[in-house]
């Protein structure tokens, strides 16, 4: 339904986020003449006039606040993230208008001004500190803004955080996507590409696992995601909303930009939960002293936990094509990996010989919660959007990113590091 965004990039003076918007004149400076005076009179009333429509320092609409021709403009809510950066970066890259929504909570400043030093044309990418668990504030972020479409990616996404923190991921999973969907609602914004996960299907007896597994989440980030699944379907289906809706549920995102532009770089309080390969890349720097592998003697192989590593440029490429074939009043619902499941020893063995570091490697007895196997079926996707995954080779996925998290070895790092 989106067939027209291929056009160039128009590129139109306006307004578009800087840090300091500040461009008052003083208003005591001393007329030296009548006529001066007269004008800042003139002035003053043309101001109070104003004042009863929108503020007297209100600048012209900027170019994001108007629907163009030509143009889909995206908003891509927690755009400052791992996989939202990576996907504003390939909407830019693919001629989108983007605004990125984000309260730097989890992602980084670092990654948006990468962004705004690629594409600094104005109405090219807009970024907007907001909560999105703030209504007002989303609400008035839809007012002000003519979006074609939504990603929304903001969430807090670490399982083991989950279960310690239940509250946090049922308010800023589920609450913010009710948020979000309500304003989306209220100003008729149609097409929403959701980020869902594997963690909705819980610990499924068959693999692998199609979209029609049941799903029955066993933590509270599946949960929360399901529930918000939930509540977009149920929208989606009201005669009213005639939403065009893909929601995709990712399987373990790896690798990061094959050009080194961007990368993952979680905040450092978020290493105990993190994800495998941060603690790898973490091992490899010395960061930490070593891996720890929890559980080798699953019925698996070589009895350590099987998974489906998706690459993040793929996982975007997934996006853009689901946002392409995206249709009023129907719902697209797909997983996004590989079909392929790797343990984690193959896992390791690859990231040793990515970072080239003989990194040390313990072994553990399970950790409660995790499962065995699990890897997804993507025939839908492949059939229905034309998508299968291109960058499967693991040691490459890893390498990519091994480059990257060597030359930023704290992310995006103190400003001083940084490229602007
Ligand atoms: N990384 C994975 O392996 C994986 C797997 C499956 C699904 N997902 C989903 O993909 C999405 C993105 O994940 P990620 O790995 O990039 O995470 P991330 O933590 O790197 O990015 C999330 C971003 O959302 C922002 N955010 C969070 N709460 C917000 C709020 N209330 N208001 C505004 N911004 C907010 C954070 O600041 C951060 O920049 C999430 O929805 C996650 O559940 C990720
Ligand atoms: C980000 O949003 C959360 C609510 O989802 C809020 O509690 C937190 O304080 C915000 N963080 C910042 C830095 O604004
Ligand atoms: C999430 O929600 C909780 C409330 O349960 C809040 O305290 C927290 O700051 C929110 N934001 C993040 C990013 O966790
Ligand atoms: C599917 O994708 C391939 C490779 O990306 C492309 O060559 C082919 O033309 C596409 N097929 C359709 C029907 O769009």
């Amino acid at each position: 339904m989106l067939p027209t965004n291929r056009s160039r990039p128009q590129p139109r003076p306006g307004r578009s986020w800087s840090f300091s918007e500040m461009d008052f004149s003083d208003p005591k400076r001393k007329p030296r003449y009548l006529s001066k005076i007269l004008m800042v009179a003139l002035l003053t009333a043309m101001c109070v006039v104003m004042l009863t429509q929108p503020p007297c320092h209100r600048r012209s609409p900027s170019v994001f606040s108007i629907h163009e021709p030509g143009v889909t403009h995206v908003l891509v809510t927690g755009g400052a993230g791992y996989i939202g950066s990576h996907a504003a970066l390939r909407l830019l890259k693919d001629s989108f208008r983007v605004t990125i929504v984000d309260n730097l909570s989890r992602g980084n400043i670092g990654a948006i001004k990468v962004l705004q030093s690629l594409f600094p044309e104005p109405g090219r990418l807009q970024f907007i500190y907001a909560d999105l668990g703030d209504p007002k504030a989303v609400n008035r972020i839809f007012a002000e803004n003519a979006f074609d479409a939504v990603m929304h990616f903001a969430a807090v996404a670490y399982v083991g955080e989950s279960t310690l923190e239940p509250l946090r991921y049922y308010h800023n999973i589920t609450g913010n996507t009710l948020v979000v969907l309500e304003a989306m609602a209220a100003h008729s914004v149609k097409t929403l590409i959701y980020s869902s996960t594997c963690a909705t299907y819980g610990e499924p007896e068959k693999m692998p696992i199609t979209e029609e597994t049941p799903q029955f989440p066993i933590n509270p980030y599946g949960k929360a995601k399901k529930m918000a699944e939930d509540i977009i379907l149920d929208f989606s289906k009201s005669k009213k909303s005639d939403m065009a809706v893909m929601i995709l549920r990712y399987f373990n995102v790896i690798g990061s930009d094959p050009k080194g532009r961007l990368g993952e770089a979680p905040r450092p309080e978020l290493r105990e939960h993190g994800r495998i390969s941060g603690a790898c890349f973490d091992a490899a720097l010395g960061v930490i002293p070593g891996l720890k592998v929890k559980g080798t003697d699953y019925e698996t192989a070589d009895g350590t936990c099987i998974r489906d590593y998706i690459d993040v440029t793929d996982l975007v490429d997934a996006h853009v094509k689901a946002l392409n074939k995206a249709e009023r009043g129907k719902v697209g619902i797909y997983n996004v990996g590989t079909g392929k499941g790797r343990s984690v020893k193959e896992f390791v063995e690859a990231c040793k010989k990515a970072t080239g570091v003989d990194i040390k490697v313990d072994y553990y007895p399970r950790r409660p919660g995790d499962y065995a196997e699990v890897y997804s079926d993507p025939a839908r996707i492949n059939r229905e959007l034309n998508w299968t995954a291109q960058h499967t080779d693991l040691q490459e996925s890893l390498r990519v990113a091994w480059t990257w998290q060597k030359k930023h070895n704290s992310g995006y790092g103190p400003p001083q590091a940084m490229i602007l």
